[in-house]
Parts: structure tokens; C-alpha cells; sequence
């Protein structure tokens, strides 16, 4: 069964028609990726998945039960948690604050706090520091945990390399790889493409407010056409 199931989904910010009939899917345990240029509606879909701007028109599912009139933190409650473009974590809140928040102790995934630190240990070593003052692989690494300590059945993850290191981004590519061992489901946006074909076992491609294509992660890296087209490589 599709863990989730989007549906002909058609979103707005105001006046300005964003989604126009975006339909894509997740299936349990793979890792699918969310790929195209700035401004395409990437993070439109997953704020619509999360209930943060909630669709106008279509339908959002589950684990087949339809969500998209739900508001977020009942989504988020359901298991479905994001770690959002700009990690926003809480500044001000210490490094073990913010994990604290995000508990939600439930879920057969089995994240705690403690795990969280052994799988991040430059965490450990901040626990006490305000999440502000981390640096931003730091933060990165907080915001992810913040994710898996809330044990989602569904991890949303906006761009979660934009911004960092490359040796950042290989530890997260890491991270990445044991939660996809572990039957973790993913909705992977990016735009590095090469870290998202790594992972992904499936790969929609956007562009102005639709899919434009989709395929495993080999057919789309040998399309030169698509690739020059809607992702510039
Ligand atoms: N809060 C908002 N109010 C109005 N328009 C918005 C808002 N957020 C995004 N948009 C517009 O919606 C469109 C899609 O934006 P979105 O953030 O979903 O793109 P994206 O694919 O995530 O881009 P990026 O790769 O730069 O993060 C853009 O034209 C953007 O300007
Ligand atoms: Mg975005």
C-alpha cells in the first residue's frame, strides 16, 4: 500500500496558484526524491502534505485516510514530521530543549533523545548550548533529530543539504543511508541531484507547479533531456 497518496492537488498562496494538479506518491519503506529548479512549488507540496498551506483542491492520503483538511499538528501527530528548509529549529530553546519539544515517544521506530545523541555526538557535546549558536551542520544535525525523536512513519525533508559542507553533506548522506536500512520512508527535496540519486528509489521531477516527469532514479540519469531541461545539468 502507498504510504501516501497525493491526489490532483491544486494550492494557493492568496491569489497565486502555485500546485496546479500535483499527484506523486510514497510507498512504505523507500525513499523518494523531489527534484527540480527554485521556485517550482517543492516546498509548496510539502507544506500541502504537512497541512502548513493546505490544499484547495485534491486529496491528500495516509496510510489511506485523507488528511488535507487536517490542521498540522494533528498531521504531525499522525506520524508524518518535516525538517524544514532552513532547519528552523528554536534559537533561543538549548540543543536538548528542542529535542524535548519534538518528543513523541510513540511509533515503532524507537527514536529517543539518547539516540539521537549517539547517532549525532557533536549534539552530546552541545546539549546545554542554545540551538542558535550552533553552526550549520550542527543545526542541520539538530533538526533532523528533532524530526526522528517526534518517530515519524513519514520524514519530510526540505533540502536538507542546501547550505552546508561537503563534509557535512557526506555525514548526512550517512545518516540518510542507515534510515533507509532501517525502512525509514522518505520525501527527499533537493537540488543536489547527485546526493538525492543515491538514496532515492523513485524520483519526481517539477516545474511550475507540476510533475513533469517521473521515474526510477537510472531512467532519469540517463534522460539528458529532462536533466538540461527542468534540472540545468
Ligand atoms: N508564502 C508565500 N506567499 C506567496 N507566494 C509564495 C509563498 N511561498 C512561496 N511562494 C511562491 O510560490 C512559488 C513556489 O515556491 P516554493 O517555495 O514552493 O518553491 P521551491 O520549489 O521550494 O523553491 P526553492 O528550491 O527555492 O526552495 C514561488 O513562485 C514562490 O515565489
Ligand atoms: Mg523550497
Amino acid at each position: 500500500m502507498n504510504l501516501l497518496q497525493v491526489e490532483n492537488v491544486h494550492t494557493y498562496y492568496g491569489k497565486s496558484y502555485v500546485l496546479q494538479g500535483v499527484s506523486a506518491e510514497v510507498r512504505s519503506g523507500s525513499v523518494v526524491a523531489l527534484l527540480g529548479r527554485n521556485g517550482v512549488g517543492k516546498t509548496t507540496l510539502i507544506r500541502s502534505i504537512c497541512g502548513l498551506t493546505p490544499p484547495r483542491e485534491g486529496v491528500i492520503r495516509f496510510k489511506g485516510r485523507s488528511i488535507e483538511g487536517q490542521p498540522a499538528h494533528r498531521i504531525s501527530g499522525m506520524g508524518i514530521r518535516l525538517i524544514p528548509q532552513g532547519r528552523r529549529i528554536f534559537p533561543s530553546l538549548s540543543v536538548e530543549e528542542n529535542l524535548r519539544v519534538a518528543l513523541r515517544p510513540q511509533g515503532s521506530t524507537g527514536w529517543t533523545v539518547e539516540r539521537v545523541l549517539a547517532t549525532f555526538p557533536r549534539l552530546r557535546d552541545r546539549l546545554h548550548n542554545r540551538a542558535g549558536k550552533l553552526s550549520g551542520g550542527e543545526q542541520q544535525m539538530l533538526a533532523d533529530g528533532r524530526a526522528l525523536v517526534g518517530n515519524p512513519e513519514l520524514l519530510l525533508m526540505d533540502e536538507p543539504t542546501e547550505g552546508l559542507a561537503p563534509l557535512m553533506v557526506a555525514e548526512l548522506g550517512n545518516v540518510i543511508a542507515r534510515l533507509k536500512g532501517e525502512g525509514q520512508s522518505i520525501l527527499l527535496v533537493e537540488q543536489n541531484l547527485s546526493f538525492a540519486l543515491e538514496f532515492a528509489d523513485h524520483t519526481y521531477v517539477m516545474s511550475k507547479g507540476r510533475i513533469v516527469y517521473d521515474a526510477p532514479p537510472d531512467e532519469l540519469s540517463n534522460n539528458a533531456e529532462v536533466m538540461a531541461r527542468y534540472l540545468g545539468v
